[in-house]
């Protein structure tokens, strides 16, 4: 065994997790990884949707050095650091409509937190409603409002005065065939969360516009809309969390321009920085200033080498026109991996938007969830040079969530090689 898988069963805590994938990762440039074997794979995955413009992109790296010989840290709230105002300006630009201001943190789970504190500070009310089979971090107020029972396990009881709402996850729904619907019947439901699980103090709604651990969950392109209305007429913010839609993933900058509808606070995090550790909340101004001395800080957050990347990164989505790139891309895929679905039963449904891709496998007409049968695809990909995720609430979901700098050929690879493993792994077990 290797002297670094060796440590890990020694040193790192990783009893969370079934297994560690038995490799240990070397080195990366672009779609690829290298173990310290010198095998390559195709990566299919980018660290959990993050590296969203390549592993150790040019650009991002020398930004990154430049601001290492410079500055680590000096606490970028005590100080004016320069890498943060231009990071703050650039994301202004890119936001949603009248989301200007940003506060920076290290990680998703950090700025969903500070999201919450803010939308409680604004509003002066003290509730949330978020939806069924979302995820929205592991600390404890972010697993109080994420509606998965297999994150949250072991950890409750969670913080009172959050409600949930169904997810208008249309395959699973009474209306498989009619995603509108399904939409309008979850925006109904809202109504209903409001007016008999709530004590009317709703201070917001949190959505992914596309979930992502909940299995690439696409809501219907008239739910926010009808979710919006809903919201309006109760004067609750809107608060989306594209942590892991962000930055280009489903082929706009921001999943929510999909759907026409602009977030009062929006959160990101992954992709923001190519790798580096960073995370943001940004909004409209008068909601910015409901923090008065006192109220939110972070040592680490807005780290300037951090925000030099993802200044860099932001630059490269746009100069190589990375979120249209995905959506062309990820359509070709969604299209191949549909005809792949004819001849396979086991593919319940293909989803996605640009390189948000998910592959949910079921048993049989029931949609029993062949969640084994996913693992067991993923771990023969890995043989295969591949990484993929598996992810949904039902661990059922194959996720391809690779670069958006892959090559048709690469992804092309990426999907044979998908089309042998499910020969291998999940023909035998279908019906
Ligand atoms: C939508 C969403 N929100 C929040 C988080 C938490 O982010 P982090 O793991 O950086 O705390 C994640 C992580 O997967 C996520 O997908």
């Amino acid at each position: 065994m290797s002297d670094t898988i060796q440590k890990y069963k020694d040193h790192v805590m990783t009893g969370f997790l079934k297994s560690v994938a038995p490799i240990v990762i070397d080195h990366a440039s672009g779609t690829a990884v290298w173990d310290d074997q010198g095998r390559e794979y195709l990566d299919c995955f980018s660290g959990i949707s993050v590296v969203n413009a390549g592993h150790n992109h040019p650009r991002v790296i020398a930004a990154a050095k430049a601001q290492l010989d410079k500055l680590v840290h000096c606490s970028s709230y005590l100080y004016h650091v320069k890498p943060v105002a231009d990071l703050a300006e650039k994301i202004a630009q890119i936001a949603p409509h009248g989301l200007t201001k940003t506060f920076f943190g290290n990680g998703g789970a950090e700025a969903i937190e500070g999201a919450m504190k803010l939308a409680r500070l604004y509003t002066g009310k003290h509730e949330f409603i978020s939806l069924h089979a979302s995820f929205h971090g592991r600390s404890w107020g972010t697993l109080s409002i994420t509606g998965n029972q297999g994150r949250k396990k072991r950890g409750g009881p969670y913080a009172p005065g959050v409600s949930f709402a169904p997810v208008p996850y249309a395959y699973r729904s009474l209306w498989p065939n009619d995603p509108e619907q399904c939409a309008r019947h979850c925006a109904k439901c809202l109504e209903d969360v409001i007016r008999f699980e709530t004590s009317g103090d709703v201070a917001a709604f949190i959505a992914e516009p596309v979930l992502g651990e909940g299995g690439i969950i696409v809501p219907p392109k008239n739910y926010f809309r009808e979710i919006k209305k809903v919201l309006d007429q109760h004067g609750i913010l809107f608060i989306a969390d594209e942590v892991q839609s962000g930055f280009g993933r489903t082929g706009k900058m921001f999943a929510i321009e999909h759907y026409g509808v602009d977030p009062d606070i929006l959160v990101t995090a992954k992709g923001i920085a190519d790798g580096f550790p960073l995370s943001a909340f940004t909004t409209r101004p008068e909601i910015a200033d409901a923090y008065k001395p006192g109220d939110h800080l972070s040592t680490f957050g807005g780290n300037p080498v951090s925000c030099a990347a993802a200044l860099a990164n932001i630059e490269v989505l746009q100069d190589e026109n990375l979120p249209a790139r995905a959506a062309e891309i990820g359509d070709y895929a969604m299209r191949k991996l549909r005809e792949l679905q004819k001849q396979n039963p086991v593919i319940g449904e293909v989803r996605g938007a640009g390189l948000m891709i998910g592959i949910e496998l079921v048993r049989d007409e029931k949609l029993t969830p062949a969640n084994s049968e996913a693992e067991a695809i993923r771990d023969a990909l890995l043989k295969r040079g591949v990484l993929v995720g598996v992810g949904g609430v039902y661990g059922n979901v194959v996720r391809f969530q690779p670069p958006l700098i892959i090559s048709k050929q690469q992804i092309e690879h990426g999907l044979n090689a998908f089309a042998t493993a499910l020969a291998e792994v999940a023909q035998p077990a279908a019906v």
